[in-house]
């Protein structure tokens, strides 16, 4: 099967980290006889300093005219001086998802069980593992609403809202995913003790919920699931949730995890095109230092050949290749004695070869 990846590498470590991913897809395609073909485009603020703009609109056609799309990070320093409608958050990665209408999210935290000691949570707490699935909304919310100011510039705003069919979509996609796991849950998260949007969030869900008969909903108010995270973890399977809740509690589960450099995450419309990047950033200060843990990446790698490729096979392959990875090798972030301590690159080369 011949298939069309865009690869966006960005700022920071972006290149260090999906130059092992591209490495990890290309074992794959040899070892199950794919052709997969790479096209490379910039983005972010390397793209703003090369081409004047942080997402290029040859980028834009190099990711149309391909099957899927895998992004390193976005973010520079550098960029802070800049305008903030030039800053390559607002100006790429935020466009590029609402373009192609990646409007579900999908970010899995998984503690191995390698990697349980990583947890900042006590053992009892955390046990041998935890596996939930935030299903965040990307293309809409305050994100999205309407930016104001006045003209002293005395005060500005951002428009939190949500329409009945997006909040409609994203519940489908949660119920669909929750269809699929052994504990077939989902809690909705909301502030509907007091937003508006999150009354109609609300209502919409529990609506949904209805075509989904053999899925057991909850709601929770967003400032009791961020306590209830910590507290007891594993009561949670698909968690639904809004854009910016959803930014929060994913960085909030991924240190649960232990590390940020492990979560991995899809970005999905209609059609099984995605894009598919670490939950991460661009960690400038680790830029070009070989130290960044690669396993994101690769695990995003791992979504898009099961989500925009349906080979779920492969994708399994990744998966259980960088768990044996980290039995024995260790990046710094989830480093531990006993193990040993590797690189980008190494990690990267280990992962690909147990493939
Ligand atoms: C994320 C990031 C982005 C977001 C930033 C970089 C704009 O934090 O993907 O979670 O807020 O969505
Ligand atoms: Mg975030």
């Amino acid at each position: 099967m011949d298939k069309k990846i865009a690869v966006l590498a960005g700022d920071g470590i972006g290149p260090e980290i999906t130059t092992q991913a591209v490495l990890a897809l290309k074992k794959v395609a040899d070892k199950f006889g794919h052709e997969f073909e790479f096209e490379e485009s910039p983005i972010g603020y390397v793209a703003h300093v090369k081409k004047g703009q942080a997402l290029p609109q040859d980028t834009i056609e190099a990711c149309r005219n391909s099957d899927a799309i895998l992004l390193g990070a976005i973010g520079d320093p550098r960029a802070d001086k800049l305008p903030p409608a030039q800053q390559p958050e607002r100006a790429a990665l935020l466009p590029l998802r609402k373009i192609f209408d990646f409007y579900a999210n999908i970010r899995p935290a998984k503690v191995f069980p390698a990697l349980a000691d990583a947890s900042p949570l006590k053992k009892e707490i955390i046990g041998d593992g935890l596996d939930l699935v935030i299903v965040r909304e990307l293309t809409g919310d305050v994100y999205f609403g309407k930016k104001d100011m006045d003209e002293q510039d005395t005060w500005r705003s951002d428009l939190m809202k949500y329409s009945r069919p997006e909040v409609d979509r994203i519940a489908r996609k949660a119920f669909e995913i929750a269809k699929t796991r052994p504990r077939k849950k989902v809690t909705s998260v909301d502030k509907a003790n007091v937003l508006y949007t999150s009354t109609l969030w609300r209502e919409v869900v529990t609506k949904v919920h209805n075509d989904y008969p053999g899925i057991e909903l909850e709601h929770y108010y967003v400032d009791n699931a961020a306590m209830q995270l910590i507290k007891n973890p594993k009561q949670f399977d698909v968690i639904v949730t809004g854009n910016l809740f959803g930014d929060i509690l994913s960085d909030e589960s991924s240190m649960i995890t232990g590390s940020l450099g492990m979560l991995p995450s899809a970005s999905l419309g209609e059609g099984t095109f995605g894009l598919y990047e670490p939950i991460h950033g661009s960690a400038p200060k680790y830029t070009g230092l070989d130290v960044a843990n690669p396993i994101a990446t690769i695990l995003s790698a791992a979504m898009l050949l099961k989500y925009s490729f349906g080979m779920e096979k492969e994708a399994g392959a990744i998966d259980s290749a960088v768990e044996a990875a980290i039995a024995n090798y260790r990046t710094k972030d989830i480093f531990t004695e006993g193990k040993k301590l590797v690189g980008t690159s190494e990690m990267g080369k280990v992962i690909s070869k147990l493939i």
